[in-house]
């Protein structure tokens, strides 16, 4: 135990989620600030986010959630990021030492939004945290960035403390704003214990199947779908397992003295090749993998914003292309050692784990089946027996 709260943003998303349970596992008490219209639609908002680490016996789970509730080591603020001071009573931070940044805007089609979540929305925590610092209160100010950061690049291995240039383009919005983000907490905490956690793709848990997050689940399904595929089959994918990047981050987090200032959470240069990852995920199908034609890359690069247009599978699989497209085909992975080295934790590699994600998200539709909250005990005073 730290001795003080953690302030906690973005607690009802998927890391989030992770970085709760991890926390509150720990014995970590965790303020954690919930978007809702009022305290028990944020109870059963963590509840949701927290169903995929609860037992499969729901009065365990509630038990589980409902006795943390009840004694205060977990305790909820509802607020938003964009609002001055995110919407908070000053009383609610009264015993907060530490701050775990996980929220932000992921819409990469969004400048507006990316803007308004990301940096808006990132500037107010980030006064939050220097209000701390500045009554000598800042234990720990724990930022979860991205390796999109590292902007327009190919065929590269990338090192921490090379990877954001203002000198270089960005893919999206979202990378943009993340990486603002990052400059952000440098110039506003001078001073303070600052970690930025950058995270490459994450897909999964090597754990188990079930996932909460689809998106990217989905892209490599299609992918591992189509009869063809206009990549290189020798570029490497970093991609790591949510178990992986969270028990990483409430480590670093939680760590008296972090060698750095700057981590990947990457499978670095055990990163799996394209083809690797595909052929995996075909096999549980019980199928063979793609053909790669690697030439026709760029002019299906160039296509994909009228292919996405309409409904049929081809524009669907153009529209998702669309989007990822960028880390798909830039073949760059990073650095983890210092994460590795630090923490001793190495991420399982996709295609070992991958068959029975694949699984688990085709046979549900893409969809988790969310049990639904158990209000009453959920109560604040609840006693759970
Ligand atoms: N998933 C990945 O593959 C990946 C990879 C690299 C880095 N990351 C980084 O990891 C972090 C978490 O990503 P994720 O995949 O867990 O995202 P996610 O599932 O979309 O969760 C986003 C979280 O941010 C919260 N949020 C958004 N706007 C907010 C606002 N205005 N006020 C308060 N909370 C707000 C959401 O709250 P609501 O539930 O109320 O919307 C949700 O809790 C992000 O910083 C992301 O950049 C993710």
């Amino acid at each position: 135990m730290t001795g003080g709260r953690t302030l906690l943003t973005g607690a009802t998303g998927y890391l989030g989620g992770y970085a709760l349970h991890g926390l509150l596992q720990r014995g970590e008490p965790v303020l954690a600030l919930v978007r809702a219209r009022d305290d028990a639609e944020a109870r059963a908002r963590l509840w949701t986010a927290l169903d995929l680490h609860l037992p499969r016996d729901t009065a365990a789970a509630a038990r589980w959630l409902g006795d943390r509730l009840a004694s205060g080591q977990l305790a909820v603020a509802r607020g938003d990021l964009r609002q001055p001071g995110l919407g908070l009573d000053p009383a609610a931070l009264e015993d907060v030492t530490s701050v775990l940044h996980v929220a932000a805007s992921l819409n990469r089609r969004s400048e507006k939004v990316c803007l308004d979540v990301n940096l808006r929305g990132g500037l107010e925590v980030v006064l939050v945290a220097r209000a701390l610092l500045e009554r000598g209160r800042l234990r720990r100010y724990t930022h979860v960035s991205t390796v999109a950061v590292a902007g327009r690049r190919q065929a590269e291995v990338v090192g921490e403390d090379e990877a954001a240039s203002f000198e270089r383009s960005d893919f999206d919005p979202y990378a943009r704003t993340k990486k603002f983000a990052e400059h952000l907490s440098a110039r506003l905490l001078p001073g303070a214990s600052v970690v930025i956690a950058r995270p490459s793709i994450v897909l999964g848990d090597s754990r188990f199947p079930e996932t909460t997050q689809f998106d990217m689940v989905q892209a490599f399904v299609r992918l591992a779908q189509s009869p063809a595929l206009p990549f290189d089959p020798a570029a490497r994918l970093d991609i790591v397992p949510a178990d992986f990047v969270a028990e990483a981050l409430v480590r670093l987090h939680l760590a008296e003295r972090p060698r750095h200032r700057i981590y990947h959470l990457a499978a670095g240069t055990a990163s799996p090749t394209f083809r690797e990852v595909t052929d995996a995920m075909a096999r549980a199908r019980g199928r063979r993998g793609p053909v790669y034609l690697p030439r026709l890359g760029a002019p299906v690069a160039a296509a994909l914003g009228t292919l996405s247009r309409g409904r049929s599978t081809v524009a669907r699989l153009a529209a998702l292309l669309d989007v990822f497209w960028p880390y798909l085909a830039w073949d760059v992975v990073f650095d983890n050692r210092r994460v590795t080295d630090e923490t001793g934790l190495v991420p399982a590699r996709f295609p070992d784990y991958c068959p029975g994600l694949f699984r688990f998200a085709v046979d549900g539709g893409f969809r988790y089946p969310h049990r639904p909250a158990p209000t009453a005990a959920l109560e604040p005073q609840a006693v759970v027996v």
